[in-house]
């Protein structure tokens, strides 16, 4: 229960919501009694007048109803009951209205302070937990914590004042009819404990079986095409039809129980009922048979029957106890998920707030790095400079690192021992936001989004609309404007899920123009060039050079066609740099990059 602290400072936040909520809660149940009253003194007094005895009930109304007729006597009783109904539902209204509402707003709150922290943590977190974790977290388990603050607080304290002013009243009329027909409320919450607690159970099975299916049928759609070329449609459909079947069981379990819930209270409530009316009856004719006892203190008919409306104002209730303990254990277990991602802090921190003036020239002395995720050695004491507006090639096979050394220099990660300066100071002393926003880069999966061309391309500009002719020359730039204007829409055409599928090349290019368009102080490709051929790739790079011009570029790729025009050439491997210097000079040494160099070249004559 103690996860559920965290919910305080909301209920704080909307204090004079919940306890107007809670007055509300207490002036439903104080109008709640009356008609129990009225119904006991009209019916025994009726009962005297028919017999034409001496009123034995006192009433506020005795004096006045004295000359009225029995029928007149009905109506008057009615008129008032009814207009008692019409203030106790006008009450409930707002108790709902309260209560109800201020569980929305918290929720509100709770979905944002979820997602504002999201936003605050590093990759890590994200490498750590699974997509469906984390949107289960905002969506399912607020949910579920809602249902606390909601109706769990407003039926417990409904409860609990309910009881408080009806207990009172009915041993005020009967003490010994009071305690008997009170006995077999708790067992009866009790007994709906159990039951409710079985049906979260198993509906939590249905849950994570529908979870499973919704996530198995989501992969078979979206690899649909390799599924077929692979001939796996049988294979998918068995196994899809296999875990249908478990939940068709699952589900059919949870049927079974609900549909014993209510006949279960309906049972235990008419129990209640009949026990109350038994008890009543036998003290009724005990006490008729008793002469020592005053004619006034005796048990008459009306008492019985405002009991049994007691007893049914107080079954509800009870019965929600049981239904109300489990919602707050899910509420709980929900929350101590939801706090332990709260509670995550990110591992790299922003210590600046300052503006940054950003010139480009970037030094890695003696940088080593392990991925805490798998315990991998990206990087063994790397060091090189690139002095402002020059541009450094990575070269190097796959998994030697090339990628890590960029994912360190935008802080997705921070390094274990060496230090990256950027214009001479350290990065982690540096802005993270400003050095992000001044950084364009294409990363190595291209990442675009279900939505325009003329979109995904702007995405990369501030955070206001570019101009129709900004994007246009991104596009230019990054030699994608032709195959753009072929398309029947044109910039406005769709691409991803609902739209044009692209080619491999041509979702580089689009990628590339987003990062142009930033106009960034330093611009990194990451190996985005390999699905481009050479001769695209040249007019991309010619175009770089003007754009780039005083600006600092990095250049990672498998090719020695996309970096041989760089000032300053890395080649690495298994982590570590073992060549550097510029396309001749390594050309000169004869040693790993001349080798590439003179297999590729190979290729491309042998494809000539
Ligand atoms: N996010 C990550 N978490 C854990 N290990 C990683 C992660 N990214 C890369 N690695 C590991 O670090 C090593 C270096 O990977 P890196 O991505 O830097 O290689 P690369 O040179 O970019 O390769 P490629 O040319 O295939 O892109 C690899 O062994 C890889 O398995
Ligand atoms: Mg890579």
């Amino acid at each position: 229960m103690k996860s559920l602290k965290h919910l305080n400072k909301y209920l704080v936040k909307y204090k004079y919501r919940l306890l107007l909520g809670f007055l509300f809660i207490i002036l439903t149940n104080f109008f709640k009694i009356f008609p129990a009253q009225l119904i006991r003194e009209s019916l025994n007094l009726i009962k005297d007048k028919l017999s034409g005895k001496e009123f034995s009930t006192t009433s506020l109304l005795t004096d006045y109803i004295q000359d009225l007729s029995i029928g007149e006597t009905v109506v008057l009783y009615a008129s008032i009951i009814f207009l008692i109904a019409i203030i106790t539902g006008i009450f409930t209204f707002f108790q709902r209205q309260t209560i109800i509402i201020m569980s929305r707003l918290i929720e509100f709150d709770l979905k944002n302070e979820i997602f504002q922290h999201y936003q605050k943590l590093d990759s890590t977190f994200y490498k750590e937990n699974n997509t469906g974790d984390i949107m289960n977290r905002i969506s399912d388990d607020v949910l579920k914590t809602r249902m606390y603050l909601g109706p769990a607080i407003m039926y417990s304290f409904g409860l609990l004042s309910l009881f408080i002013m009806v207990v009172p009243v009915m041993f005020s009329i009967n003490v010994k009819l009071a305690i008997y027909s009170l006995t077999p409320l708790p067992i009866l919450s009790i007994i709906i404990y159990l039951v409710s607690a079985r049906i979260n159970k198993q509906s939590e099975k249905v849950q994570s079986k529908l979870s499973d299916i919704t996530t198995l049928s989501q992969e078979t759609y979206s690899g649909i095409r390799i599924l077929k070329t692979y001939v796996k449609d049988r294979f998918f459909s068995s196994k899809l039809n296999s875990e249908n079947e478990i939940y068709r069981e699952y589900s059919m379990d949870l049927v079974k129980t609900n549909s014993l819930f209510f006949p279960v209270m309906m049972l235990l409530i008419g129990l209640s009922t009949i026990f109350t009316i038994y008890i009543g009856g036998t003290l009724l004719i005990e006490d008729a048979a008793n002469p020592l006892i005053p004619e006034n203190e005796k048990i008459k008919i009306g008492e019985i029957l405002s009991f049994v409306i007691y007893i049914n104002m107080l079954t509800w209730p009870v019965t929600a106890i049981g239904w109300v303990t489990s919602i707050i254990q899910r509420a709980a277990a929900s929350q101590t998920r939801i706090n332990a991602f709260l509670n995550t802090q990110p591992k790299v921190k922003n210590n600046s707030n300052e503006k940054l003036n950003l010139k480009g020239e970037i030094n890695f002395n003696n940088v080593s790095f392990t991925y805490p995720e798998s315990g991998i050695k990206a990087l063994k004491n790397i060091s090189f400079n690139i002095p402002q507006g020059k541009t450094l090639a990575i070269i190097g096979k796959t998994g030697s690192g090339k990628s890590s050394i960029i994912n360190l220099l935008m802080r997705s990660y921070d390094v274990d021992s060496g230090e990256i300066l950027i214009d001479k100071k350290d990065i982690k002393q540096i802005n993270i936001n400003q050095l992000r926003e001044h950084t364009g880069i294409v990363p190595q999966d291209v990442f675009l989004f279900s939505d325009t061309i003329e979109n995904n391309i702007a995405f990369g500009y501030k955070n206001e609309l570019p101009a129709k002719s900004t994007i246009e020359k991104a596009a230019k730039d990054a030699a994608i404007y032709s195959n753009i204007i072929e398309l029947p829409d044109g910039f406005q055409t769709k691409i991803g899920e609902r739209g044009v599928t692209l080619s491999g090349g041509q979702k580089q290019r689009i990628s590339i123009a987003r990062a142009i368009i930033k106009n960034p102080q330093i611009l990194i490709f990451d190996d985005c060039l390999s699905a481009v051929d050479t001769e695209t790739e040249d007019i991309i790079l010619t175009n770089l050079k003007s754009l780039m011009k005083d600006k600092t570029s990095i250049i990672i790729s498998h090719r020695v066609s996309s970096v041989k025009n760089a000032d300053t050439i890395i080649v690495m491997h298994e982590g570590g740099i073992i060549e550097q210097g510029t396309h001749d000079e390594l050309i000169q040494l004869k040693g790993s990059y001349y080798e590439t160099y003179q297999i590729q070249l190979l290729e491309s004559e042998n494809k000539k």
